[in-house]
């Protein structure tokens, strides 16, 4: 069976309640991160991890996703015309072509939850295990995460492998959180999931940020898979699932995760990103947010 995985699911159907009045007309995804959408970091990170194949699971209120990470032709025509070369070469190079890449979009018309977005997306994988990614998790870094997954998947055992970061006892139940049995370099070893527990109920600390490789025995499960936390298709229950049979790891990434589905989360992201920009780090020291240096005597 092969452990390559060659398609990545983005569920992006979800109506970003979290974040009104922000997302009553754009989509939570196209919220940017300084001048970049979340979808759009998700999509980079899917590319450079060689993912050959992207299914969004979309809804049909939210077309101005398709219209982001597809590429505008008439756009780069008019900002070519315009003489903005280099705009046009950034976004013509950032978005995805509907000839030379593999894209597909699915309709997820009712919010089920995320097994259930994910179950959507079935018949439009291709062979192997696939991967699942929520925009709204940013994780930033020297390399991206789906990258470290993916090798760690392909050299490894377990049949689901799922992004793991330990959080305090009063946040587990916003979170997945693994039932830890042992540990083997940067995989947590799980023999199950237990989706938004109470924290007197969580078997462990280790919560699960979106970021998941999975079995493709997965569709299976999510079919016979019935109303969990939330009255919702859970798919951490359908992990769960398998977890014995097919064998669970939760991998500790490198990078910074933002929980970019809050405020707070969206503020810190713009705010570890604004200090890589030299106007917007200017603007966080003339604040007082940032230490100013004294200039160095030459
Ligand atoms: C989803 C998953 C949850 C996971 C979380 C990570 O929950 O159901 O298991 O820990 O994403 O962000 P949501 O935040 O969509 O409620």
């Amino acid at each position: 069976m092969t452990r390559h995985v060659r398609t990545a699911i983005f569920p992006v159907a979800g109506l970003g309640t979290r974040f009104l009045p922000a997302t009553k007309a754009t989509p939570k995804e196209l919220l940017p991160v300084l001048d970049t959408p979340l979808i759009q970091y998700a999509v980079d990170e899917a590319r450079h991890a060689g993912i050959e194949r992207m299914i969004f699971v979309s809804h049909p209120s939210k077309a101005a996703i398709e219209r982001h990470v597809m590429e505008d032709a008439r756009l780069t025509r008019e900002l070519r015309a315009r003489g903005k070369e280099n705009a046009a070469e950034a976004l013509s190079e950032a978005a995805l072509c509907p000839i030379e890449d593999d894209v597909r979009f699915v309709m997820q018309n009712e919010p089920k939850g995320l097994g259930h977005a994910v179950g959507c997306a079935k018949d439009h994988v291709l062979p192997g295990p696939v991967a699942v990614i929520l925009p709204d998790d940013l994780i930033l870094g020297p390399v991206g995460c789906l990258t470290e997954m993916v090798k760690a998947y392909e050299a490894g055992k377990a049949g689901h492998l799922v992004a793991t970061m330990e959080v305090s006892e009063d946040r587990v139940h916003r979170y997945g959180v693994l039932s830890v049995t042992g540990k083997d370099g940067p995989i947590v070893l799980a023999d199950g999931m237990v989706e938004k527990p109470k924290a007197e109920d969580a078997p462990s600390r280790q919560a699960v940020v979106g970021r998941y490789i999975l079995d493709a025995s997965i569709f299976e499960a999510l079919e016979t898979q019935t109303s969990g936390a939330g009255g919702e298709i859970q798919l951490t229950d359908a992990i769960a699932r398998g977890a014995t049979s097919l064998g669970l790891g939760g991998f500790q990434f490198s990078g910074t995760r933002f929980d970019c589905g809050s405020k707070a989360g969206m503020l810190e992201a713009t705010l570890e990103l604004a200090m890589e920009d030299p106007d917007c780090l200017a603007v966080l020291k003339e604040r007082g947010l940032v230490e100013q240096r004294p200039a160095v005597a030459a």
